[in-house]
């Protein structure tokens, strides 16, 4: 009995890691909300021209689903963009594609 509850804790971890984590989130409208808002205005500067690499770098700062969604609550503030949490779950979706976070 107590092999069987292990079994069934492992497989539901190894459910849970490989699932969407962001599914709610679109990714499209994340797209379009990022360009709406300049996202990008910042972090061009910051990495000589082509801002998406702060998204790749080796040092990059944000390496869980949880620390990208905070991230992109604090950098919204920097244009003023009152993002509900759906918006911020699209963001999230988009720049996933980046992150690659399972
Ligand atoms: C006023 C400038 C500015 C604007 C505008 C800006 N950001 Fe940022 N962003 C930064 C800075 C600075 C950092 C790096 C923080 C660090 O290195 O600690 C950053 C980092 C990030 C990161 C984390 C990168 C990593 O290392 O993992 C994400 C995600 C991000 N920004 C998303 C956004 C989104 C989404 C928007 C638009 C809503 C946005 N940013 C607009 C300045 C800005």
């Amino acid at each position: 009995m107590k092999k069987m509850i292990i079994v069934f804790a492992l497989l539901s971890i190894a459910a849970t890691a490989s699932a969407d984590p962001f599914p709610k989130g679109n990714a499209q409208t994340g797209q379009q909300l990022f360009e709406k808002y300049d996202c990008n205005s910042c972090h061009n500067s910051m990495m000589g021209g082509d801002g998406n690499r702060i998204f790749t770098r080796v040092d990059r700062k944000r390496t869980s689903p949880e620390g990208l969604v905070e991230q992109i609550s604090m950098c919204s503030g920097n244009v003023n963009a009152h993002l509900t949490p759906q918006e911020i779950q699209d963001i999230a979706a988009y720049l996933n594609i980046f992150y690659k976070f399972k």
